[in-house]
């Protein structure tokens, strides 16, 4: 058994930074599944918007540095950084409205989940 360890370790080296990858994303900007519903009805918005919004932050806010996760910043805060980024990544006004109500569901969802604990 000892024989097989350093196969092991290889494979923990090749593949761990992919598994952490695919975590952190998940942690930056969370994927748009079921727990959003309710929010997007809230907010009278479709799954389908906040879906491009988090395109939106992942592709076109990772140009010029690596995203932060969304949950980092309060909504007051946010709404002094979307105008501000979104001016920088001359984003449309469509991209920029998916992405500040894809923000805005995130920071509910975080909400909701803080209220709960
Ligand atoms: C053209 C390059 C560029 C693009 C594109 C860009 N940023 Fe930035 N971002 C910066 C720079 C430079 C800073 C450092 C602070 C500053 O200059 O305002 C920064 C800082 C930040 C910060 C740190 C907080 C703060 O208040 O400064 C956040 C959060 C952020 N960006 C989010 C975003 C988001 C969201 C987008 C997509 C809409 C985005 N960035 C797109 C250049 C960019």
């Amino acid at each position: 058994m000892p024989k097989y360890k350093p196969f092991i370790y290889i494979w923990v080296i090749l593949l761990g930074p992919t598994v952490v990858g695919c975590l952190s994303i998940e942690q930056m900007a969370p994927s748009v599944g079921p727990q959003f519903e309710s929010v997007a009805i809230k907010r009278d918005t479709s799954m389908a918007l906040l879906e491009s919004g988090r395109q939106v932050y992942l592709v076109d806010c990772s140009r010029c540095h690596s995203v932060e996760p969304i949950r980092r910043y309060t909504m007051t805060k946010w709404q002094d950084i979307i105008p501000r980024m979104a001016q920088k990544s001359k984003l449309s006004d469509s991209k920029s409205a998916a992405l500040r109500a894809y923000i805005v569901a995130v920071n509910d969802l975080s909400q909701r989940e803080s209220e709960l604990n």
